[in-house]
């Protein structure tokens, strides 16, 4: 057999150009497989003239078999570095696909915040505390008994009509009821410890006032009662003018105008400088450039009688005004509503 015409080994090198030129198109691993299969398989060209060779002359054989053996193993080449390629991309995916981003920060839990009163309450606590009064607390549900009548409030007084209140559907018609002011503490406290006493008493107090933008049926009072020797009305005025500067700040001041209460004689509503208007006067306080914060006086010889202590030897104090008021004045709020509304955008500011 000549070299050329159907001489199995003549185009072995176009072949290897074949191979190449569709090595470019394989775009996966199993279309990788069937081309191998194709090109160096049992019944490829390749495979074909191998068993060709056979029919040559030994010395051409030989040289034939070596071209053959070259192409195979350069086929095979690209055959591996395709593999190569199509490996990589496909790892490449799948780490794509795996990826897990360990950067990633998960929002944490909003915070939470006090209630503004409940803020205020706790700084009042801290401004008294400071001066050197003790807190006491009393219950929300009262008797009749400690809200009015140990506070010199007989049944048919006519100081019931400002503290008209809910009663409960327990014991006597009328005689449990929510507190109306925090004064029934007062009773407690020098019930439960003997004076010298400086004491106050924050809490939750309920009235049947039609919500508007000073008032709300459930407030906050704080109480204050000071019994000890040689009170006078001055340690009452010092202690308000004390307390109001330290919490509103040095150019707001207090003063106190006459008033009744049953359970103090004498009697005084405590006023502050507006601070809205710092006492220009505008229409928050009507022009007078003061707002009524609460009321105090000097304890009623009456009420140190109902529990039994003595008022030839002790005198004292006690005074009595709105925490949500503070809040009011202190962050100038417009409406005192906001305050039972729940509504987090007012929350969330403050
Ligand atoms: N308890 C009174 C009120 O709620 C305030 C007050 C307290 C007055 C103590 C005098 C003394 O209006």
């Amino acid at each position: 057999m000549s070299a050329s015409g159907n001489d199995p080994v003549a185009d072995v090198a176009g072949l290897v150009a074949e191979a190449e030129a569709r090595m470019a198109d394989v775009g996966s691993a199993d279309q990788l497989r069937e081309l191998e299969t194709e090109l160096l398989g049992k019944r490829s060209v390749l495979a074909d003239a191998r068993r060709a060779l056979g029919a040559l002359a030994p010395d051409e054989r030989r040289e034939a078999g070596r071209r053959l053996q070259d192409a195979r193993e350069r086929i095979e080449g690209l055959i591996a570095g395709r593999r190569s390629i199509l490996d990589a991309a496909e790892r490449q995916v799948r780490l794509e696909a795996d990826h897990l981003d360990l950067t990633e920060v998960p929002p944490s839990p909003r915070r939470g915040r006090l209630h503004l009163v409940q803020r205020t309450r706790d700084e009042l606590e801290d401004v008294f505390v400071g001066m050197g009064f003790t807190v006491a607390e009393g219950p929300e549900v009262e008797t009749d008994w400690y809200n009015f009548e140990a506070l010199n409030i007989p049944p048919v007084h006519p100081a019931r009509g400002m503290f008209d209140t809910f009663y409960l559907d327990l014991g006597d018609p009328g005689s449990i009821l929510l507190r109306t002011h925090t004064s029934p503490v007062q009773i407690r406290v020098m019930q439960g410890q003997a004076p010298p006493i400086y004491s106050v008493m924050p809490g939750r107090c309920y009235r049947r006032d039609t919500p508007d933008a000073r008032h709300i049926p459930i407030f906050h009072q704080v109480e204050g009662l000071v019994i000890d020797r040689d009170i006078s009305f001055a340690d009452l005025a010092g202690t308000i003018e004390a307390f109001t500067t330290a919490y509103f700040g040095p150019d707001i001041h207090s003063r106190l105008r006459p008033a009744f209460f049953p359970f103090t004689e004498p009697s005084a509503e405590f006023e502050i400088t507006c601070t809205i208007c710092r006492g220009a006067g505008c229409r928050t306080c009507s022009q007078t450039g003061w707002i009524e914060l609460g009321g105090c006086g000097m304890v009623d010889p009456a009420v140190l009688d109902v529990v039994g202590i003595d008022d030839e030897q002790w005198s004292g104090f006690a005074f009595g005004f709105g925490i949500d008021r503070c809040t009011q004045m202190r962050h100038e709020i417009a409406d005192m509503r906001v305050l039972l509304e729940n509504d987090v955008q007012f929350l969330r500011q403050v």
